[in-house]
């Protein structure tokens, strides 16, 4: 009888098909799952992706709160209509320090993930108060009682402990200094450079163009950096070098 016609064996038998269909699972599984315990991490590190500075970390709050992730998505894929019209693929690295992360799985609006510098604060603050007035044909909802809305920063050192806690790497010093770095990022004339030494090229300056720091600021300065860590001019995936 050749090799083959024994499969006859488990054909018939359903306790030998089960028993062999068991030990299949489990060297297809260990083989695919136990590489991933000896990798520090399957996230590739790129240069330039930091932690929010507290600022826009508030910013990314109110992104969250207000549901902006229900219309846009912040996530491009490789593909050729995504990347002509947004930019450079997303990577791993760049939502590596996101709790919750911010995909996102509906673009009634545009994908998000590139559109900092791509537009001047005075047109987001426009836009955000009154979408139609720039787009006409929008959806957009209103968001101009951001404006109002006054931030104290309270709780800013306990915002960036809870990161802290899921492994953000922010340093006792970032935490200690949260409500400083916070206020100074809207002050284009203030003492920033220590702020800038935590958080290379955090943008500075008065981001809805009123003395009170507002949500609208913090909503602004987290749009303005998103996409704009990673120099791509520069950049090459690990697996091409
Ligand atoms: C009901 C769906 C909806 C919600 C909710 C929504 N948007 Fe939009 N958004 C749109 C649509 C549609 C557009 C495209 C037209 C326009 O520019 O207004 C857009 C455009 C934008 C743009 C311009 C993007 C580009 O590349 O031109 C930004 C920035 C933006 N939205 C930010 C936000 C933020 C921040 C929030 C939350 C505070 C938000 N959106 C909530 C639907 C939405």
């Amino acid at each position: 009888m050749a090799l083959i016609d024994k499969h006859y064996i488990i054909e018939r038998n359903a306790t030998v098909l089960l028993i062999c269909s068991f030990l299949v699972v489990t060297v297809g599984g260990i083989v695919e799952i136990a590489p991933l315990f000896y990798l520090e991490s399957t996230i590739e590190k790129v240069e330039g992706v930091r932690p929010y500075t507290p600022l826009e970390l508030t910013g990314r709050d109110v992104y969250i709160r207000e549901g902006c992730y229900l219309c846009h998505s912040q996530m491009i894929r490789p593909m050729r209509d995504e990347v002509e019209r947004y930019g450079h693929y997303s990577l791993a690295a760049e939502s590596m320090y996101d709790h919750p992360f911010q995909w996102g799985s509906k673009r009634t609006g545009p994908d998000l993930a590139r559109v900092g510098g791509r537009y001047s604060d005075e047109w987001h603050v426009q836009h955000l108060i009154n979408p139609q007035s720039v787009v006409p044909e929008s959806v957009m909802p209103k968001y101009g009682f951001l404006m109002n809305r006054v931030i104290d920063a309270g709780y800013i050192e306990d915002r960036l402990k809870t990161d802290a806690m899921v492994g953000v790497p922010y340093t006792s010093e970032m935490i200690e200094l949260a409500k400083a770095d916070f206020a100074v990022q809207v002050e284009p004339d203030g003492d920033y450079e220590e702020m800038l030494a935590r958080y290379p090229k955090a943008q500075v300056r008065n981001f809805d163009g009123q003395p009170e720091i507002t949500e609208m600021d913090a909503l602004i300065a987290y749009l303005q950096v998103l996409g704009t860590m990673v120099d791509f001019s520069t950049f090459e995936p690990l697996a091409s070098r």
